[in-house]
C-alpha cells in the first residue's frame, strides 16, 4: 500500500512503495484519489516511464483529455493528442528558437493557472512526467487554493460566494502581449465561465477557483471585476500558500486543479527541458458541479 509523507504544512506529498508501470487495482486508485483529497498535490520519484505506461497510468483515473493546441500547417505536434507537451523541444527533439511561436505561447505557463479553465469541462486531474529537466530553475509552484479560500475575511466569502468568472485562452496569452492567434482559434476557444468559489466533491472543502485566464466576473464592470480577480489572485499566492517543486529526472506529478493553482520557473532556454503531461477531465462543467452541491446543501 502506498505510504504519504508531507513536504509542506498545508498540503502536497511524497508517495511512496508504487511503482506507476504497475497496473493500478481499486484498492490503489481509492488510496491516490484519497491522497489527492487531502494532500491535492503528489510527488512520485523514481518512476520509469514511457509514454504509453504513463498514459494507462493516468487512464485509470478516468477519460484523458486532449492536447488545447489548434494544429497549424506545416507543424508536426512531438507527441500523441492525449499529451500536452510541457517542453522547449520541436517534433525533432531540437531545442526551439526564440522566436518560435510555440515557445511563446508555452510561456504563458508561468502565469498562476489551473490546467484546462479556459474550457466549460476542465481538467480534474494532471500527470506530469519529467524526461529531461535544466541544472537549474524550471521549478513549478503549487498554492493551496483551499487553504487560501479559507483565510479570506468572512465579508469576502460572502460577497463572492456565487460569482462566477469568465475564462479566456486569449486573454492569458494578451497580458503577455502574445496575440498570434488565428480566426478559428478564436473561435475554437471562447470564454468559459467557472463559479470563483467550488466545493471539492471528494473533500466538501471549498476551494477559489482562479486562474490567469480568468479576465471577467460576470455581472460586474470588467475593470471591477479585474480588480477583484487580482486582489484575490493576489491573496491566494502569498508565499505560506505555496510549495516549490525541484524536478528530477523520473518525477511523476499528480495534482488536483479544483484544489490548486501552478505555475512554472524560469529557466535558461538553451537547456533541456522534457516534461510530458495527461490530464484526466470531468464528467461535468464546474458550473454544473455548483449547482449540484448547492442543491445537496439546500
Ligand atoms: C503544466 C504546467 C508547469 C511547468 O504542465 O500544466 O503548467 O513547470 N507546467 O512546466
Ligand atoms: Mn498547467
Amino acid at each position: 500500500m502506498i505510504d504519504v509523507k508531507p513536504l509542506h504544512p498545508l498540503f502536497a506529498g511524497e508517495v511512496s512503495g508504487i511503482d506507476l508501470r504497475d497496473p493500478v487495482d481499486d484498492a490503489t486508485r481509492a488510496a491516490i484519489v484519497a491522497a489527492l483529497d487531502r494532500y491535492a498535490v503528489l510527488v512520485f520519484h523514481g518512476q520509469q516511464l514511457d509514454d504509453d505506461r504513463q498514459m494507462a497510468f493516468s487512464g485509470s483515473f478516468g477519460p484523458l483529455g486532449q492536447t488545447a493546441i489548434v494544429k497549424r500547417k506545416g507543424y508536426t505536434p512531438r507527441l500523441n493528442p492525449h499529451f500536452t507537451d510541457i517542453s522547449n523541444l520541436d517534433e525533432n527533439s531540437e531545442i526551439l528558437a526564440l522566436n518560435d511561436r510555440r515557445r511563446m505561447m508555452a510561456l504563458g505557463n508561468r502565469l498562476w493557472h489551473t490546467d484546462h479553465a479556459f474550457r466549460p469541462v476542465p481538467s480534474k486531474y494532471s500527470l506530469l512526467y519529467a524526461h529531461a529537466v535544466p541544472p537549474e530553475g524550471g521549478e513549478t509552484e503549487f498554492t493551496d487554493m483551499r487553504a487560501a479560500y479559507d483565510a479570506l475575511p468572512a465579508t469576502r466569502k460572502a460577497q463572492i460566494a456565487d460569482m462566477v468568472a469568465m475564462h479566456s485562452l486569449m486573454y492569458s496569452r494578451e497580458v503577455i502581449g502574445f496575440t498570434d492567434f488565428a480566426p478559428e482559434e478564436h473561435a475554437a476557444f471562447p470564454p468559459a465561465p467557472h463559479p470563483l468559489v467550488r466545493i471539492h466533491p471528494g473533500s466538501g472543502r471549498k476551494a477559489l477557483y482562479l486562474a490567469a485566464y480568468a479576465s471577467e466576473i460576470r455581472g460586474m464592470p470588467v475593470p471591477d471585476g479585474r480588480m477583484l480577480l487580482r486582489d484575490l489572485t493576489e491573496h491566494a499566492t502569498q508565499r505560506q500558500f505555496v510549495y516549490t517543486h525541484r524536478w528530477t529526472v523520473g518525477d511523476l506529478l499528480m495534482w488536483d486543479n479544483r484544489s490548486l493553482m501552478h505555475r512554472a520557473g524560469d529557466y535558461d532556454m538553451t537547456q533541456r527541458r522534457d516534461l510530458r503531461r495527461n490530464t484526466v477531465i470531468q464528467d461535468i462543467s464546474t458550473m454544473d458541479e455548483k449547482a449540484r452541491a448547492t442543491a445537496a446543501v439546500a
